[in-house]
């Protein structure tokens, strides 16, 4: 699965922080496709629709990819990530300090006021680990919505088509630097990605381990949180969701009544 390798870990809160000072120190480098203005734009500009007058809280907000945007068209922006490392990132660059990240589990932390969308982008839902954890993330996002607001989530479609019988590891990235393998295990949807890579003429190797999940089985986690689906596409210019597409982005609503 594609997202910023992770260096060591520490426990926040009893879960694992996977993204430390080290992480912190290179995730907009390591991700630098991303923070192109064709993968942030559209995502903004879906988001600012959703939250309209409204406000809008990030699950994971990282060092601001989205946030910062997001908050640049007028949109006032909270957060919830579990790493300091890379809060203090986000709050170091230019608009940064106008963004209120709380520091915490996004599964369980709450944060003050009600807003018209929350949303949990960059396949960041399979940090937890667990399906209770999903679910309960899913009821912390409804439980921060007014009435019509919305959650959304961007995620990759699990790869399983790729495995043929008897395999269980799936190469997303081989390049003179860096070498990038997912292992999955089906029987309980865990999936580890491991990263080998060469940096200023070193060997690193490091893992971060994922949940991976159907949008099927999101929208069930939606429905026990109060949630319908609304829409998913492709992509967040609204290609049509296919059997062939590898990612989706989902807008679960919270009922008016
Ligand atoms: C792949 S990064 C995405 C950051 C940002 N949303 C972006 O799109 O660039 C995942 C972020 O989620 C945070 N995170 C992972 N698991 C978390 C959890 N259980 N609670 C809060 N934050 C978490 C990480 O610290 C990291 O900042």
């Amino acid at each position: 699965m594609t997202c910023a390798p992770a260096i060591g870990s520490v426990t926040v809160a009893g879960v694992e922080d996977y993204f430390g000072e080290t992480v912190a120190a290179r995730y907009d480098e390591s991700s630098a496709e991303m923070f192109a203005p064709e993968a942030v734009n559209p995502a903004v500009d879906v988001l600012a629709g959703l939250a309209g007058d409204g406000r809008a809280l990030e699950l994971g907000i990282g060092t601001g990819r989205i946030a910062l945007p997001l908050a640049g068209r007028g949109v006032p922006v909270s957060g919830i990530d579990l790493s300091s490392a890379m809060a203090a990132r986000l709050r170091a660059k230019p608009g940064g300090d106008g963004i209120e990240v709380a520091i915490g589990d996004f599964a369980t932390t709450r944060v003050e006021g009600t807003f018209s969308v929350a949303y949990l982008v960059y396949n960041t839902i399979g940090n937890l680990t667990t399906q209770d954890a999903q679910v309960e993330c899913f009821r912390n996002a409804a439980a921060h919505l007014a009435p019509g607001g919305c959650f959304v989530i961007e995620v990759g479609v699990p790869d399983l088509r790729k495995l043929p019988p008897g395999q269980t590891v799936v190469p997303f990235d081989l390049s003179p630097t860096h070498w990038g393998f997912d292992l999955y295990d089906v029987a309980t949807q865990s999936m580890s990605s491991y990263h080998a890579r060469v940096a200023d003429g070193r060997g690193e190797f490091r893992a971060i381990p994922f949940r991976y999940v159907w949008p099927a089985e999101l929208d069930l986690m939606a429905r026990l949180a109060g949630l319908r689906l609304r829409s998913r596409w492709e992509s967040w210019d609204g290609k049509p969701f296919t059997h062939e597409s590898e990612q989706h982005i989902s807008v679960w609503e919270k009922p008016l009544g």
